[in-house]
């Protein structure tokens, strides 16, 4: 329950942040030249949505540009049901171990820690979180947002209340159009047109009749979360959400973070490993690929990363090719380009050589919630956003 609560504060941060900056809407550029797997000494060496970062966890310690954001689906292969796609989902990205607040988010919120209760984390910031959601629904009529919540709102009627409050009714996707017996979502495009932009699910099953919210595992199969759910080669769904392979569900949902959130170990968990889980969890389901990948510090990793996941995914799921990357425009399923890529450079550096103490590739705290960072990945990422908000 307290590692909950703990996330709890964290996601409300990473919301926060996101929205705030997305509709701040003074983006920044710097130049840019080096692509993937290219040696940089900043992170504004590197092209869009590249960070320049080592991964000594992985005995990376060259700083190479890596990739902090996935390929926008939709601009790739075009109006698909919205279980068609993948997205990336955070669901821890910045530091917050032993109570430490985000250097970034922390001036937006009053002060929190991981012992208060739920209760005074929602006084506020539940409220001011989802206000923003809806200024980002306002002003972007085009996109798409899923919060999953882990929900221990009490008082009845209380998400009700508080997404009312927050002028997001009016977005909701409604639980009656919602498939449930393993059939497609409706499209993106149709979910835009009917401006029903929000899904909202919650770990509450019974608020689906009372309050018409979604009961999350009804539509949604989840892996195990935490350190369980990082041992290699299994793929057990988590103990609320029906087996991996349930065929009357939708959608997937694949977590893949340890108990403690570990900026340091992020990089490495979130490369290789993640993308081994992911191949895991679709033996497991029956040839699925995830709808949601959920991973802490999504910005980290060796190159690829979480963004890799993703595209992965979306190319499996959109056009049958093992990369989004590989679509061929208005092509058959199954027709891929696939490019022949240069060797990446070594990993390591030569030895005896330190490596540098360089701001730009610290995995400090400060630097993982870099504002510009980040505002490159929700510029160019984002035609849905997906958030995990945990109440
Ligand atoms: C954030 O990153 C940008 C480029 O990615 C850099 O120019 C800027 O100085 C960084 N800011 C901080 C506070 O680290
Ligand atoms: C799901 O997998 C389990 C074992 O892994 C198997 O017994 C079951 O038949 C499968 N169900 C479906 C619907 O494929
Ligand atoms: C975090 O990960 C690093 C790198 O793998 C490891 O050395 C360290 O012990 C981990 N910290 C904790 C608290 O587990
Ligand atoms: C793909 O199809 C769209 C709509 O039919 C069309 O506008 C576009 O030019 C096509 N692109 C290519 C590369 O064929």
């Amino acid at each position: 329950m307290k590692a909950w609560n703990g996330h709890a504060v964290i996601c409300f941060l990473d919301v926060i942040i996101l929205i705030l900056i997305l509709t701040s809407a003074s983006f920044f550029y710097p130049s840019f030249s080096l692509k993937i797997g290219e040696t940089c000494s900043k992170d504004a060496d590197c092209d869009p949505g590249l960070r320049c970062e080592t991964c000594p966890a992985n005995g990376n310690t060259r700083p190479r540009c890596t990739r902090i954001r996935p390929v926008i689906p939709t601009t790739k292969v075009k109006g698909l049901a919205f279980n068609k796609y993948s997205w990336l989902t955070t669901h821890n990205s910045f530091a917050m171990s032993g109570g430490t607040k985000s250097g970034t988010g922390s001036f937006l919120l009053a002060p929190t820690n991981q012992e208060d209760t739920v209760t005074s984390q929602l006084q506020q910031p539940a409220i001011n979180v989802l206000k923003e959601i809806q200024a980002f629904l306002a002003a972007n009529p085009t996109e798409i947002i899923t919060i999953f919540i882990e929900d221990y709102v009490r008082s009845p009627m209380g998400l009700t209340k508080i997404f009312k409050a927050a002028g997001l009714d009016k977005y909701m996707f409604p639980v009656s159009r919602m498939p449930k017996n393993g059939g497609d979502w409706p499209t993106v495009d149709d979910m835009v047109q009917k401006n029903q932009r929000l899904l909202v699910f919650t770990s509450v099953q019974s608020k689906e009749g009372s309050e018409g919210i979604a009961y999350n595992w009804k539509y949604v199969l989840e892996n195990q979360y935490g350190d369980d759910g990082m041992v290699a080669g299994s793929c057990p769904n988590r103990a609320e959400s029906g087996p991996m392979n349930t065929t009357t569900v939708s959608l997937v949902l694949v977590n893949y973070f340890p108990n403690n959130p570990n900026s340091s170990q992020a990089c490495a968990d979130n490369s290789a490993a993640l993308i081994n889980m992911v191949n895991t969890c679709v033996k497991q389901d029956g040839k699925r690929w995830p709808n949601f990948i959920a991973v802490d510090y999504y910005q980290r990793s060796d190159g690829g990363g979480a963004a890799e996941a993703v595209d992965e995914a979306n190319g499996h799921l959109t056009c049958g090719c093992s990369n989004i990357a590989y679509c061929k425009a208005n092509g058959t399923f199954g027709s891929c380009d696939i490019p022949t890529l240069a060797p990446p450079p070594p990993a390591a550096l030569p030895s005896r050589q330190s490596s540098p103490g360089g701001g730009s590739t610290q995995f400090s705290g400060a630097d993982s919630n870099n504002r510009t960072a980040l505002l490159h990945w929700l510029y160019g990422a984002l035609s849905t956003l997906i958030v995990m908000l945990v109440l």
